[in-house]
């Protein structure tokens, strides 16, 4: 409606006076009035069509750059979403009460018990198992602790951190001098949905523990890979 309007506005000239025209290569050359688009012949009335024609341009490439924007604000939205909705951690402590397990004759799955954080339920406190719900990179951490009982007597404490039953790193403080031990290892892993992640108790090693939280075990996603 505007576009009619405004091409008619550029014709009336034409119509009523007959201005003089000329060719896009300069006067000199004089043409006939051209009443479908008057901006090739007459140069005077062409201000408005001109305009029109960039306001066109204008709103096209807002336009454009309004759906891309949209676009790129949709997929973030998207990510942010995916985030939020897979969010894994978990950081768990042996026991609350005063209690060692071991020493044992074959490794076991050591099953942590004091659940401090455990977003998106990944880690089973039942089986000690963390299932991994989303591929991506994660940040692994363990710490044990052990004692003696008394000066002197033999220590022996070392586990695994395992993916799939398969050691990733381990740590080991065997008849040291010290009536207590402590170790932590620290790890990054690129790990796969369905992953088990386990902390496993070494044969003949013993972990002891009570509401100080001595031994840990946590993880969490730090990024996506799926
Ligand atoms: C720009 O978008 C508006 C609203 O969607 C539409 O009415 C208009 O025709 C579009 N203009 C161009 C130049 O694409
Ligand atoms: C934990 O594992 C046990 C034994 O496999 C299972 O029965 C239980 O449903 C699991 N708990 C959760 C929260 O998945």
């Amino acid at each position: 409606m505007k576009g009619n309007v405004v091409v008619l506005f550029c014709a009336l000239p034409l119509v009523l006076s007959q201005p003089k025209t000329y060719s896009w290569d300069g006067p000199g050359q004089t043409l006939a009035p051209d009443p479908i688009n008057p901006c090739l012949t007459d140069q005077e009335s062409c201000g408005c069509c001109v305009m029109q024609k960039k306001k066109w341009q204008l709103q096209q490439y807002l336009n454009s750059s309004m759906n891309a924007l949209e676009d790129s604000l949709a997929k973030a939205q998207n990510t942010l979403k995916n985030i939020r909705d897979n969010r894994v951690a978990f950081s768990v402590g042996l026991t609350d009460k005063r209690r060692c397990v071991g020493p044992v004759k074959l490794p076991i799955t050591v099953v942590y018990q004091s659940i401090f954080i455990n977003i998106g339920e990944a880690y089973n406190s039942t089986t000690g198992v963390f299932t991994v719900p989303r591929s991506g990179v994660y940040n692994l951490a363990f710490t044990v602790f052990s004692d003696a009982g008394s000066p002197g007597a033999p220590l022996a404490v070392c586990a695994s951190i395992r993916k799939n039953g398969v050691a990733l790193a381990a740590l080991r403080e065997v008849y040291d001098q010290d009536q207590e031990d402590q170790a932590t290892a620290v790890l990054l892993a690129q790990l796969s949905v369905g992953d088990r992640i386990t902390i496993s108790l070494q044969a003949g090693c013993w972990l002891c523990d009570d509401q100080n939280h001595y031994n840990t075990f946590s993880g969490f996603l730090l990024y996506a890979t799926e």
